[in-house]
């Protein structure tokens, strides 16, 4: 990572912390900032979507640079991507997931691996914490257009329906599972 940019912690949303200097440089990217200074805390604390921020202190009232936020979900997925193994998995039209609600780097931190740290997080919080003791497969996320690349470097894939693809904000997955057996 280069000298000049500042090195950022990662840890779970506190009250105080500072959303209001984040800039994601496009009018599509004002939701994430509002739902970031408005909701994400309280959704937190409520345990409708567990938010973890890329901040400047680990101290509450540090200023936020980046963000994920995580909640439950389930993936309809079609024949083709569906699990196949033992055959009867593949009978039903969903499969549990843990869903990325929210994701974001500041446009100042682009480009210096922060988006990749809060995916692979989010990979390893779900394989270490939930898939041992509640049955989850599947990451997903509905990607915008212009992240598609991103993810897919990250090895995600697009839900292979036609439907899905011409989608504004197609849904991607990984399968976490094929990823704990790699
Ligand atoms: C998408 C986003 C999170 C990427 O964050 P980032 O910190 O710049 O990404 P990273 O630096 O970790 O990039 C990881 C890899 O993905 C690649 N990548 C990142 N954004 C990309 C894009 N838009 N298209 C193609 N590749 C991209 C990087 O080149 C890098 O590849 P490398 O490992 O081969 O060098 C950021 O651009 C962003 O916040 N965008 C606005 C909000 C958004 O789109 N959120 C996601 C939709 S829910």
């Amino acid at each position: 990572m280069a000298e000049d940019v500042p090195k950022l912690f990662l840890r779970e949303i506190q009250l105080g912390d500072k959303a209001n200097k984040l800039s994601l440089g496009s009018e599509s990217f004002v939701p994430l900032k509002t739902f970031l200074e408005k909701d994400a805390w309280q959704f937190h604390e409520e345990n409708i979507a567990k938010t973890f921020v890329l901040v400047d202190s680990i101290e509450a009232g540090a200023r936020i640079y980046g963000y994920v936020s995580l909640t439950c979900s389930a993936v309809e997925l079609e024949d083709g991507q569906k699990p196949t193994n033992p055959v009867r998995a593949s009978n039903y039209p969903a499969y549990p997931a843990v869903k990325i609600v929210r994701l974001a780097i500041d446009k100042s931190m682009r480009g210096h691996g922060y988006g990749k740290q809060l995916l692979d997080f989010s990979i390893a919080n779900v394989m270490d914490k939930i898939m041992p003791n509640v049955g989850c497969r599947f990451l997903i996320v509905d990607s915008k257009q212009e992240s598609i690349k991103f993810y897919e470097k990250l090895g995600f894939n697009l839900v292979n329906s036609e439907e899905n693809r011409e989608a504004d904000n197609p849904m991607m997955f990984i399968d976490l599972h094929l990823l704990s057996n790699n």
